[in-house]
């Protein structure tokens, strides 16, 4: 989690990712496995990994997660009551959780849903998929694919309009906690990163080819690291040195070389991880493409909830609504009259919610999160 950013992404670097991103979704159909032989390969997986405990100091953030997870397999919903309230769930609508997480938010939206009410749920992380499972309710679909593939998957269904879409972005604390996964600091690991653990290229693999220089935006733009370069200088060194980048405990300490200042109570490698995991997983990429797929399933009032939490994610969230729901691009003294204007598709519900005192304290993982909420007008 970041405060006080700065900068936002280049939007070079976002644009090329966006095209590659279109490219998956059109694979995206076609491309995906039988469930069960992925679930075979994430069993595998888990097996080949050590979890040594690593000698760097836990940072705040960790602490915050740890203190958060009562097991391995928990995560403590965010804003869960502020979010499902704000959809205005209609008994018989259809709803959308596109991450679904331990399924908090699902949970809570079922049990608002009457018997003729649908929600489908979607996440790109396998554990979560399995999780899933243990929901027996004919009104609940789960997919196993990432949100930016909607709009597709949901039309495959026969779905084009929708009376509600949460998003709980970010990740969540099981994927933090699993050591395995290669999110953490706090555990040495195969520094793997990935939300789906089927698919795309790892953290590591990364490492591995890309240039001192996009490793260095990488790390300035989504992670708003004042040492970027020192950091990817240290890294690439150590690559040429025949010592590439493999596991979290190597990534950690090469980054504490070249960081001289840092947060008080922060690992130095805080900033970096968040960087990898963002860029790793196309995450600000996935947001922007799914803002305008929200826009267009959505049914006249229906309701979009987004909660981010660091403000790169919450800038295309609020910038988004602000633009479908301002007339910010007209001239103030436009000659038309007002009924002539095209009229806005959006609107923006309240102000920005944020956790309160009490849930921050139960869960600390939540003191960054921002929801937002905006609703779909009768303009076609
Ligand atoms: C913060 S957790 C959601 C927690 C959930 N609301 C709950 O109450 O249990 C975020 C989840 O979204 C998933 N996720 C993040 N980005 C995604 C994307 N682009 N597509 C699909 N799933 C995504 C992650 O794998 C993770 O399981």
């Amino acid at each position: 989690m970041i405060k006080g950013v700065k900068s936002a992404p280049t939007k070079a670097l976002v644009s090329s990712k966006l095209a590659s991103l279109k490219e998956a979704q059109k694979l995206e159909m076609s491309n995906l496995e039988s469930l069960g032989s992925k679930k075979s390969k994430l069993e595998k997986r888990s097996s080949e990994v050590s979890t040594s405990n690593m000698s760097v100091s836990d940072s705040s953030l960790a602490n915050a997660i740890a203190e958060n997870t009562g097991s391995e397999n928990s995560h403590i919903t965010v804003l869960l009551e502020e979010a499902v309230h704000a959809l205005a769930v209609k008994p018989s609508g259809i709803y959308v959780d596109g991450t679904f997480g331990r399924g908090g938010h699902t949970k809570k939206i079922l049990e608002q849903l009457g018997s003729n009410g649908r929600l489908i749920a979607f996440d790109r992380d396998l554990s979560a998929i399995e999780s899933s499972e243990a929901i027996n309710d004919q009104r609940f679909t789960m997919v196993h694919s990432h949100f930016a593939a909607m709009q597709a998957r949901l039309a495959g269904m026969g779905i084009t309009k929708v009376d509600g879409i949460l998003l709980d972005l970010g990740i969540s604390s099981p994927q933090i906690d699993e050591a395995s996964r290669g999110f953490s600091f706090r555990y040495d690991a195969p520094l793997d990163m990935r939300m789906d653990q089927s698919s795309g290229q790892t953290a590591a693999e990364f490492l591995a080819i890309t240039t001192e220089q996009h490793l260095a935006e990488v790390i300035k733009n989504y992670g708003e690291e004042r040492f970027a370069k020192q950091i990817a200088r240290a890294i690439i060194t150590e690559r040429n040195d025949g010592r590439a980048i493999t596991t979290t405990g190597q990534l950690t300490k090469v980054v504490a070389g070249a960081v001289t200042r840092f947060e008080p109570g922060q690992n130095p490698a805080t900033r970096t991880f968040q960087a990898l995991r963002i860029f790793v997983n196309q995450e600000l990429e996935e947001l922007s493409l799914t803002m305008p797929q929200c826009l267009a399933l959505l049914a006249p009032q229906g309701r979009m909830a987004v909660i981010s939490f660091h403000s790169l994610e919450d800038r295309i969230v609020k910038q988004f609504i602000r633009d479908q729901a301002n007339r910010d691009d007209l001239p103030a003294n436009f000659p038309v009259r007002a009924a002539d204007l095209p009229q806005p598709k959006l609107m923006s519900v309240g102000k920005a919610i944020k956790p309160g005192a009490k849930e921050i304290k139960r869960n600390p993982r939540s003191r960054s999160a921002v929801l937002r909420v905006a609703e779909r007008t009768h303009v076609a």
